[in-house]
């Protein structure tokens, strides 16, 4: 089955709305049409910022997807600081990000959480991207695969085939973000391949349809060697989705 290749900005909490249209802006002079046609690209601006990125991607016809970084998953109502579903999807946002392990670590997110998250975005029909990823300390005690399963279990639990077939999961190992210390694509690969067959074990046939990106220190200059990885369907993109000009590399990976 062949799989669309997502590349994601995840701009975390940089830029004012000002200088996240000026972003948009400069990226779209980075691509052309003939690479949003081998690629699909989202750009997951702050919360505050969706709004003016949006207007500007609608009024000059871009081809960027609108994402988010986060979501509550009540409807509405007390939740004072929370944004919904529903406010999200009004604004034409097609991907949000669940489980970033910024959100497990900082703000104490569980698995039930994020799980709760996923369900509230696919019943507003958005797509989640459902982060998961394992700590060096888990790596070095060799439970890196076990702690993905569990995750990816307990975050993506009660999901349909179809549901589990048409969302996109982000391996994030924590020991690879922000430092820039990236992982082989070999064990990216093989990471990437392994949660592939946990989504399948959870309901057969979904491992085909799901696509799976890479993320922690994804640069120009590894790009290239990640997503030519059978399993790797894509990027989640931090600190380089920052600069237009090296975002673009990423996006035009040498797809021969
Ligand atoms: P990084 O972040 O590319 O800056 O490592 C990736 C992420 O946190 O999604």
């Amino acid at each position: 089955m062949s799989r669309r290749m997502l590349v994601s900005g995840n701009w975390k909490m940089h830029l004012n709305h000002f200088e996240a249209i000026q972003l948009v802006q400069k990226l779209s002079y980075e691509l052309v049409d003939h690479d949003f046609e081998a690629v699909e690209v989202s750009v997951h601006p702050p919360f505050t910022d969706i709004r003016s990125v949006q207007t500007v991607i609608d009024a000059d016809r871009l081809k960027f997807g609108v994402g988010a970084q986060n979501v509550h998953f009540e409807e509405k109502g007390a939740f004072t600081g929370e944004v919904a579903p529903e406010m999200l999807a009004k604004l034409n946002v097609g991907y949000v990000i669940v489980g970033h392990s910024e959100r497990r670590q900082i703000f104490g997110e569980t698995d039930e959480i994020v799980n709760k998250k996923a369900k509230a975005v696919l019943k507003h029909e958005m797509t989640p991207i459902v982060c998961c990823g394992e700590t060096i300390e888990q790596r070095d005690i060799n439970e890196h695969e076990a702690v993905i399963e569990a995750q990816l279990r307990g975050s993506l639990a009660g999901l349909s085939a179809e549901q589990l077939g048409g969302l996109v999961v982000a391996y994030e190992p924590i020991w690879a973000i922000g430092t820039g210390v990236t992982a082989s694509a070999d064990d990216a690969q093989e990471m990437c391949a392994h949660v592939r067959r946990v989504v399948d074990d959870m309901k057969k046939g979904a491992g085909d349809g799901v696509r799976i990106q890479y993320g922690g220190s994804v640069k120009p200059t590894n790009a290239n060697e990640l997503l030519s990885k059978p399993d790797i369907d894509g990027a989640l993109v931090g600190g380089a989705a920052l600069d237009a000009v090296g975002f673009g590399r990423i996006v035009q990976f040498d797809r021969s």
